[in-house]
Parts: structure tokens; sequence; C-alpha cells
């Protein structure tokens, strides 16, 4: 036999197949990690131009949704079995690489698709965006991965509840261990609660709409969704679930303004606001930080019912123009105007009734941005602390004596909540302003398991809310 009769015929080179929804979330996945993208910003484009070209139907979409959203939410499990798998550590993996892992881990350890499917999805991904290289290592790490089930490989990973127990809730609820150790705080509850509230973190959330009183009701929002799609709220008389998601966007009501996406907690704290009892005048509203214009489209629709005029204002232009855009078609008075809430252009004791919706962490709505739990650094609520506590030094300077004032933030970080309000009402940092609680919760009627007040905590395990704090305070003197 010679030389010729004894080299193997090379094997066809054959060309990577591209899977346009794994190739999709893959893109969503490397713009949120390069670029900083907001994932709930990214894939929507990517979404349209993929069905535009006939790429993809609505199974499709939903399939990249789940990989983009779930391989980010899980990340920190993920990352812990992916760096189980392999000899040596997981930051010397490049990103795109530990990308095409997790999102593999995903689809085997998170989703039904079949371990064969997922695994060979995987590798052929890795062909496509990382080279044949590189593949080889996608499919040794996923075989391993592909050995176990979710429940097996964090028995292996996690340390013991006993051992350390935030630690452990960190890598099995997959939140940075000084998120669960905050939450864990606020909350104050066993490890049963603080597991429900991770877990429900890492829940899609429901699409809830807001009929603006006076210019639209539940009831249309109910019958333009159907039986099948429409479900009353559950707390605030203005909202309507969509139980099947769906595109809010098509409502007419929607279309008009009339209605909004909006959160039940965001509804339930700017209608206690509109709600608690002032003496006297109760025409001139405030809301000092509007961006981009939800709550303030609500109490807007509220002060058209009772002839008060609302003041929007906000410090970004491009946010206030969003504001701008939310009010739109209200019924009654309003003014939208670019401004500074700590420098204000508005004279003391100008308003009834004013809430301060303070820029926060965001740790309350963890939910909705699958990323924002990975990029939040412990260090970010010592930047938000003095801006808080000033926004809400001229809420009070701002409301007339016996006005009310609403301190709003989506985190229940207690550096961010109640230690902001004791802070202010002492004096710490800036002049004191004579204040009183007043006890939001009887203007949450029908809200359960709202805790021994004066001041509101709502929670996405207890009342499927973001998790939105709120503290009224009445002005004294
Ligand atoms: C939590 S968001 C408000 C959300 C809004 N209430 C809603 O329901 O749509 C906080 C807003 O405060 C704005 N902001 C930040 N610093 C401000 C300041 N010094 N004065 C006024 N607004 C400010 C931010 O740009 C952001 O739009």
């Amino acid at each position: 036999m010679n030389d010729q009769q004894r080299r193997r015929p090379a094997k066809p080179h054959r060309r990577p197949q591209k899977d346009p929804v794994r190739f999709l979330a893959f893109e969503a996945l490397r713009a949120v990690d390069e670029r900083d993208a907001y994932a709930n910003l990214v894939l929507p484009p990517l979404l349209k131009k993929a069905r535009a070209k006939g790429d993809f139907d609505a199974r499709d979409a939903a399939l990249a949704t789940e990989l983009v959203y779930g391989t980010l939410r899980r990340q920190g499990t993920y990352d812990a079995i992916v760096a189980a798998c392999i000899d040596r550590p997981l930051r010397e993996v490049d990103p795109p690489v530990l990308d095409v892992l997790n999102m593999g881990v995903h689809q085997l350890l998170g989703t039904r698709i079949p371990t064969h499917a997922a695994v060979s999805a995987s590798v052929e991904l890795a062909r496509v965006v990382l080279g044949e290289g590189r593949a080889k290592f996608v499919n040794a790490v996923l075989r391993k991965v592909a050995a176990d089930d979710l429940d097996g490989w964090v028995a292996r990973v996690a340390p013991s509840y006993d051992e350390d127990a935030e630690d452990h809730l960190a890598v099995v609820h997959s939140h940075p261990r000084w998120i669960v150790s905050a939450l864990w705080d606020a909350l104050g509850s066993g490890r049963a609660g603080i597991e429900d509230l991770l877990e429900a973190d890492n829940e899609r959330p429901e699409v809830t709409l807001v009929a603006r009183p006076g210019r639209s009701t539940t009831d249309e929002l109910l019958t333009a969704l159907g039986d099948e799609n429409g479900l009353p709220g559950r707390w605030s008389p203005y909202a309507v679930r969509m139980a099947e998601g769906g595109e809010p966007g098509a409502l007419s009501a929607v279309q008009d303004g009339r209605a909004g996406v909006q959160d039940e907690g965001s509804q339930l704290v700017a209608t206690a606001l509109a709600n608690a009892p002032v003496d006297g005048s109760d025409t001139r509203w405030l809301d000092g930080c509007a961006g981009p214009g939800g709550k303030a489209a609500l109490l807007a629709a509220l002060a058209a019912e009772r002839g008060a005029a609302l003041l929007a204002a906000e410090k970004q232009p491009h946010r206030a123009r969003l504001v701008e855009r939310a009010l739109a078609g209200n019924p009654g008075p309003y003014q939208v105007v670019t401004a500074d809430g700590t420098r204000p252009p508005w004279r003391p004791e100008s308003f009834d009734r004013v809430l301060m919706d303070v820029p926060c962490s965001g740790l309350g709505a963890l939910r909705r941005r699958p990323e924002s739990r990975w990029r939040r650094r412990a260090e970010d609520l010592e930047s938000f602390a003095p801006l808080q506590r000033g926004l809400l030094r001229e809420a009070l300077k701002a409301v007339r004596v016996g006005g009310i004032v609403g301190y709003a933030t989506c985190s229940p970080h207690l550096a961010e909540t109640r230690v902001v309000v004791e802070d202010v009402l002492k004096g710490r940092g800036g002049e004191p302003v004579e204040a009183e609680w007043v006890d939001a919760r009887p203007l949450m009627p029908g809200v359960p398991a709202l805790g021994d007040g004066p001041d509101v905590q709502l929670w996405p395990h207890l009342h499927g809310t973001d998790a939105m704090y709120l503290a009224l305070l009445r002005r004294t003197a």
C-alpha cells in the first residue's frame, strides 16, 4: 500500500449551520455584556427584524426570549456549574465562550429541550460564532453538565445552608451575595420567606395595565383582552392583568394613552398618595421625579377627577419629554417642567400633595431587568443616598403645612427606604423639616401582609408586585 492509498480521505468540510434563534439570543447576550445594554431594550428590535425577514415565528421569538432572559437570570448558578466543569478559573474563559456555555447550560438544566438537541445546537452555535477549536471546548463542557440535573448540580456546587446561608442562597437562587444579604435584612423573615422572594425575582412578571380613571375603565380593557387574556388586578381598582401576555400596544386604549402598562405596586403607591387625607385645599399636586411618567399619568388622571392640577418635574430633558407623552390627553390641568428637584424652581409650601419617587438601585424590580442584579454594586447605594435625602427634604419643603408627601422607591433596601426617611426627619445631613408619619397601610385596602407600618413595603412573592416602598409624611410646621 503506497502513501496515497494509506492516507484517509479528508472529511468533507461541513459549513456550520446558523440556527437563527440561538444566533439572535447570542447577539443579545453579547450586547448586554459588551455594551451594557438592557435586555428588555436590545431584544425587541432584534426580534422585530428577524420576524420582518420571515426568519422567525411567534414560537421562535418566545424561545429566543426565554434563552436570553433565562440565561441572564440564572447566570450566577450557571457560572458556578461551568466553573466546576473546567480546569481553569472562570474569569479566564472569554466572555463570548461563557455566553454560549451558559446558554447551553440553560437549555440543558432550565428548559425541556432534549439533551442531545441542547448540546448539538450549542456546539453548532459555537462553530458559527467562536470557531472549531472553541466549539470542541463547548462540547466537552456541556457533555459534563448534561450528566446531572439542576438539583444535582446545585447540591454539588453550592455550599450547604448551614455552612454559609447567604452563599448557599446566592448560588441556588442566582443572586449576588450582597443582594441576598440586603433583601434578607429588609424582609426580616426566615429561610422560607427569602427563598420565595429570590425565586420570585427569577420569574417573568405578568404584564399589568392601568385604566387611567376618567379616561378608560377596567371593563373596557377586560373586554378588549377577552376572557382568555384579561384578568382583574389583584389590588389596584385600576389594574388589569394580561394572563397570557401579548402586545399591550395593540390595545387602542393604550395607543391613545387612556391606559398604560404599569405594575400594580406603582398604581398602589400613586393611589395611596392621592387618597391620603388632607385638611383644607387640595388642588395643587407635584410629582417631583416624574420620568418616564407612569405614576404622573395616574396622578394627573386622579387629580383631574378632583379638580386638582399636577405639576410633573423631571431633571433629564429626554425623560421630561416621555412625561409629556404620558400625560398628553389628560382631561385636567397639568404642566411638565424640566427641573432639578434638589434645587427646585417652585416656591416653598406651594403644594397640597407631593410624590418623590426617587432614583434608586432598582433592587425591587430585579424580575424585570434580568441583567441588573449583576451590574449593581453595593457601593452604588452610597451615591444614591445624598440625592434621596435631598429630594425628600425638598419635597417636605414644597408641601404646605398639613399637606402630604409620599416618598417612594423601587427598592426595598433599608438604606434607600426607612433609613432615608428617618435621617431626614431627624435632620441628619441637612436642616430638619417638621413632619409626622402617616400610616400608609389603610390606604392600600385589601392588600395583605403590609407589616407593622407606618410605611409600606410591597414584595413580589407576597403581592405579585415590584418591591415598591412608600412612606407617607404630613408636614407639621
Ligand atoms: C424612579 S424614577 C421615577 C419613575 C416615575 N415616577 C414613574 O412612575 O414613571 C426617578 C426619576 O427621577 C429623575 N431624577 C433624578 N434626579 C433628579 C432630580 N435631582 N430632580 C428631579 N428628577 C430627578 C430620574 O431621571 C428618573 O426619571
